[in-house]
């Protein structure tokens, strides 16, 4: 059975590299990755592959940057093309990112089977580009690895054939629970303690005047404690575009994005982490770190209901006042870890994937 993989984007190489892994272990399973180019700087990508131990994609697309149209459709167009010469059994797919929606509706038309892993998740909120390619890759796919049962009964609810539905467990901490051990390896030079923050959805960064809002919030917390931000390039690249003099706030550490490893460091040392990602939810709930997520809403409702995280949405109020609570108090919040969440997810997944067969 050959076995194609699409991957683009910085938190698909996660969930990617278990299943790699898992389907490594059947002789009869022939794996091709393709690397969409959705994200290319070194440390938004390569270094994952290397960190990880993922084979270097077969093919990589090299589509780049772009509104959402244009890198859909590039994707589209040169995946079709990929995939006509190649034929391969199934498509796995990953996560909510625009090459999975691409790859999704490609391979529907060629008539290739897709299996989506991280299926199921819904915010409700269609503002957001994920939620769409949520619904559109879960409504072309065969196979539906979830996470969490919140992902199967929001798949149920849309109609999806129950024997189609897999809950797997979370990929993401498959990596999280493999790499753990070899995080004390990493030499990082940090205050003793310290927030940690990462901020990319369009919500909080293409409105420069809610971006303003939470860096003037966030330059207040460093007064307190300092904080570690590395910035995501879309987040970057608006900083130019508001009246924000970062040299004004020396503990308001602006680094670039970090590799796994030091950014597990970071997660792992830190005393609260503010965040908008969808996977440092997950990966904080695993580690129960204390997360505030600057959202209205999260497609991850178990790191919510079970875990460490707290939506504090866009008001910077709240993010001020659970902030000083959780540095005054320490935890507020003892989080339990979700059913599944165990390292065995990619395992789940190919054994799956082998009774298939052909
Ligand atoms: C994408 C995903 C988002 C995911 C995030 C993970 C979609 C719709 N969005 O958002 O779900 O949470 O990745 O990080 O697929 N850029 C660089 N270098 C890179 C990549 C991007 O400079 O290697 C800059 C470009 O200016 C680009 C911008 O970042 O326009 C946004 O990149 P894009 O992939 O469109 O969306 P993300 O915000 O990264
Ligand atoms: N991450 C990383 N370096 C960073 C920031 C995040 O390695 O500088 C990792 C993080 O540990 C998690 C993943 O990137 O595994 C989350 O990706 P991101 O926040 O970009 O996307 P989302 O999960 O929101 O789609």
């Amino acid at each position: 059975m050959h076995i194609l993989h699409v991957v683009g984007a910085r938190p698909n190489f996660m969930k990617l590299a278990p299943v790699v892994h898992a389907l490594d272990g059947f002789q009869q399973i022939q794996q091709t990755i393709v690397h969409t180019g959705q994200h290319y700087d070194r440390n938004m990508s390569d270094v994952f592959f290397e960190q990880l131990g993922i084979p270097e994609p077969d093919v990589n697309l090299e589509v780049g940057s772009g509104s959402h149209a244009f890198q859909t459709a590039h994707i589209m167009l040169r995946l079709e093309e990929m995939l006509i010469k190649n034929s391969p059994d199934r498509v796995l797919v990953y996560g909510d990112v625009n090459s999975t929606v691409a790859t999704a509706m490609v391979c529907a038309k060629l008539l290739i089977p897709i299996d989506h892993v991280e299926a199921g998740l819904r915010s409700g909120d269609r503002t957001m580009p994920e939620e769409v390619n949520r619904i559109v890759t879960d409504r072309l796919a065969s196979l539906l690895f979830t996470p969490s049962e919140d992902g199967n009964e929001n798949l149920i609810a849309e109609g999806v054939k129950p024997e189609q539905i897999h809950l797997v467990g979370n990929v993401m901490i498959d990596t999280l629970v493999r790499m753990l051990s070899k995080v004390e390896g990493i030499q990082l030079s940090v205050p003793t303690e310290y927030v940690l923050v990462t901020l990319h959805r369009p919500s909080n960064t293409d409105d420069l005047e809610v971006l303003h809002e939470i860096l003037t919030t966030l330059s207040d917390i460093a007064s307190d404690i300092p904080v570690i931000f590395p910035i995501h390039p879309r987040t970057r690249s608006r900083l130019s575009s508001i009246n924000f003099d970062v040299t004004a706030h020396p503990k308001l550490n602006l680094w670039d994005p970090v590799g796994y490893l030091e950014f597990l460091y970071l997660q792992k040392h830190a005393k609260l982490v503010i965040t908008d990602s969808g996977g440092i939810q997950e990966e904080t709930t695993y580690m129960q770190i204390p997360c505030l997520t600057v959202r209205e809403n999260t497609e991850r409702p178990v790191t919510v209901t079970m875990g460490t995280n707290m939506l504090v949405g866009q008001n910077m109020a709240t993010l001020r006042s659970a902030t000083r609570e959780i540095l005054q108090n320490g935890r507020t919040k003892h989080g339990q870890i979700p059913p599944l969440w165990d390292g065995k997810a990619g395992e789940r997944i190919a054994s799956i994937l082998v009774q298939q067969g052909i």
